[in-house]
């Protein structure tokens, strides 16, 4: 079965190119990328589904790809923030708590996942609650291509969401066996953990080849206190450590780790992602200040990532972030960066935002319009510009809380799904 999709087409190739396809059509055959081709060249006789609105055809994207978010954390995303470990106390642990109820998972994920499909993002890294109900019931929910994890939480955690080495030990076999390598390891941050189960956690992820994902110095007390915690473990005690040294001696430093934030990185802890190729998350609304909704942590200098070769990608942090829509997250770090006086445009944003989190997450046909890749694509209203940047830009230049409804459909392999 071929299909033959006529529409303009965004394609995002790396920070400084997206290609600008207009008046093109996507062949998609059993649910793959044929070809992208000019109208021209296709024979009359095809049928041509033409994706069009009132003023003409619409823009086409590659779904997103956010590498970072907290699925549980939606119910939480609209509360008022101070700083990050208030906020987790406050707001967060108990509304992860909740999860432990099946009936609660069930209808949130129901509401969660159709919300994100909605918002245009079918691929990323999620983080749930410590119960294996909150994951069961996300891949079950989930459309589109997701690595999803138990948060990991046996130290400084209300004795509510705290559980012993020996209840992980159970839950990551079981979702193991259930998930296979799109289950992924999540120490919640070192803080909630300690040695013994960070080391767990690292052989776990080097044995079953899986990805790993954490917070890494999102906020300058967290890493205080951080450094602090392990003091009081013999093996810290007199020694001279950086914060990512802590995950580094318990294995979790590797090329599938994933750490998300990673505001205020030593050099140290740079030649640390240099030399094992870990990747970094980059949430800007969560890391935005208060009066932008967001925890006030700063802001990561993604140039000194890109000297040294340190892969990254864009993410929203829900609930930290304010909105789940990656188009909110692309204007933030856009403008917070223009701020600092960096170069940082629409072209960039939308790479970081789809093609560079599918790479980083090992999901090699996904997030660009190439041939043999999965035909997976969100469809935007149709604009009078004529150039890839214009289009986002304008699209860009819409109010906040407009973006989480302004994908007007999407396919995923091949098949309408929105
Ligand atoms: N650090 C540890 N847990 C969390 C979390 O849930 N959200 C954020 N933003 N940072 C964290
Ligand atoms: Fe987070």
């Amino acid at each position: 079965m071929t299909d033959f999709y006529l529409a303009n087409f965004i394609n995002p190739k790396d920070d400084k190119q997206a290609d600008y396809h207009p008046n093109s059509v996507l062949i998609v055959e059993d649910g793959l990328i044929k070809n992208l081709v000019p109208l021209s060249e296709i024979d009359k006789d095809e049928n041509l589904i033409k994706l069009e609105d009132e003023n003409g055809l619409l823009t086409i994207i590659p779904p997103f790809c956010d590498t970072h978010f907290h699925w549980v954390q939606d119910p939480v995303s609209d509360m008022d923030k101070e700083n990050l470990l208030a906020w987790l106390e406050q707001y967060v642990f108990p509304e992860e708590r909740k999860f432990e109820d099946i009936d609660y998972a069930k209808a949130k994920a129901k509401f969660f996942f159709d919300k994100l499909k909605k918002s245009g993002t079918f691929y990323g890294a999620i983080y749930a609650s410590i119960h294996d109900n909150s994951v069961i019931e996300a891949f079950d929910c989930c459309m589109g291509d997701f690595l999803i994890g138990n948060v990991v939480m046996t130290d400084n955690s209300p004795d509510f969401l705290k559980r012993d080495l020996n209840y992980y030990k159970n839950l990551l076999d079981e979702m193991y066996q259930k998930f296979g390598d799109k289950y992924i390891v999540t120490p919640r941050f070192a803080l909630s953990c300690n040695p013994e189960i960070m080391s767990y956690l690292g052989d776990f992820s080097v044995k079953n080849d899986l990805y790993m994902q954490t917070h890494l110095s999102e906020t300058k007390n967290e890493i205080n206190i951080t450094r602090d915690y392990y003091q009081s473990f013999s093996q810290y005690k007199d020694k001279s450590y950086d914060y990512m040294d802590l995950y580094n001696d318990c294995g979790l430093v590797h090329q599938k780790a994933i750490f998300g934030h990673c505001i205020h990185l030593t050099d140290h802890e740079l030649d640390l992602f240099e030399s094992s190729k870990a990747k970094i998350a980059h949430c800007p609304t969560s890391n935005a200040p208060i009066e932008k909704r967001g925890l006030g942590s700063g802001l990561l200098d993604y140039t000194e990532l890109d000297k040294r070769k340190i892969d990254w990608a864009l993410a929203s942090d829900i609930g930290a972030g304010p909105y789940i829509s990656m188009f909110d997250v692309m204007k933030s770090f856009i403008e917070q960066h223009n701020q600092e006086g960096r170069d940082t445009d629409s072209i960039r944003a939308l790479y970081r935002a789809s093609k560079k989190g599918t790479e980083i997450l090992g999901m090699t046909n996904k997030g660009a319009f190439e041939v043999g890749y999965s035909a997976d694509f969100i469809c935007l209203p149709s604009s009078q510009l004529e150039s890839a940047k214009a289009i986002l830009d304008e699209l860009l230049a819409k109010p906040r809380d407009v973006f989480n409804n302004i994908v007007v459909s999407g396919y995923f392999e091949g098949e309408k799904v929105l």
